[in-house]
């Protein structure tokens, strides 16, 4: 079966590292050997602008540089691991990708879309992911959970008010692609989330057996 690109979605503490193990077990269980890696980051220069990209600062970050910064850290990982990766026939599951930039510098900083999709066919030409899985919850919930963690990073320190733009901002994208973003309800029980992940898992498994779904 040909390699697939499979990115997770969703605001903080919405679970995103512990459904992606579960995702990951499931895939392997059917005998496909997956890399998992995340954006920013995912290779060694991409995770350094990772690290410009969340540290809090005391200088301004103009919205402009971080939205560039974004698509610098893609640029690299999608060149020197992306598609390398899926030439060579591994799948590769990776926490976040491109929905992010419109869900947090568009619809939360509120820039410009068209120019976002600008970057986007700049950098990635016509790769998109095949399959993005986007777990939902109310931004109470994932904040909460998020905060408990520990010391907060530049994006963790936004208000309320911002996270609930970039939900609002996740949602459309699924609404504007239903094809491709799944939206699975990440605020129920482990079991519950972990049903519905299958359920959608089986549903795109079953087309990519029979080389539909992109
Ligand atoms: P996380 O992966 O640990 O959740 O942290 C990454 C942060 O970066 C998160 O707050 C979302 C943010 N982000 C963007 O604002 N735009 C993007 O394009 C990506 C990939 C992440």
């Amino acid at each position: 079966m040909q390699a697939r690109f499979i990115t997770v979605e969703g605001i903080e503490g919405v679970g995103k590292s512990t459904h992606m193990a579960f995702i990951q077990q499931w895939l392997e269980a059917r005998g496909v050997k997956v890399e998992t890696s995340r954006e920013p980051g995912g290779t060694p220069l991409a995770e350094q602008i990772r690290d410009l990209l969340l540290s809090p600062r005391t200088e301004n970050m103009p919205e402009m540089a971080e939205l560039l910064m974004m698509f610098a850290a893609r640029s690299v990982h999608l060149e020197n691991r992306i598609r390398p990766a899926l030439e060579q026939g591994r799948w590769l599951l990776c926490d976040r990708f491109t929905d992010a930039t419109f869900a947090y510098q568009g619809a939360g900083r509120g820039m410009d879309t068209d120019r976002i999709a600008e970057l986007e066919e700049a950098v990635q030409g016509d790769l998109r992911p095949h399959l993005t899985l986007l777990l939902d919850a109310p931004v109470e919930v994932g904040l909460g959970r998020a905060r408990a963690r520990g010391e907060a990073d530049r994006f963790e320190l936004e208000a309320v008010e911002f996270f609930r733009r970039v939900r609002q901002g996740y949602l459309a994208r699924a609404k504007a692609d239903p094809g491709r973003v799944r939206i699975v309800d990440a605020s129920g029980s482990l079991e519950q989330v972990q049903a519905d992940l299958v359920e959608v898992l089986e549903k795109a498994w079953a087309q990519w057996q029979t080389g539909q779904g992109a």
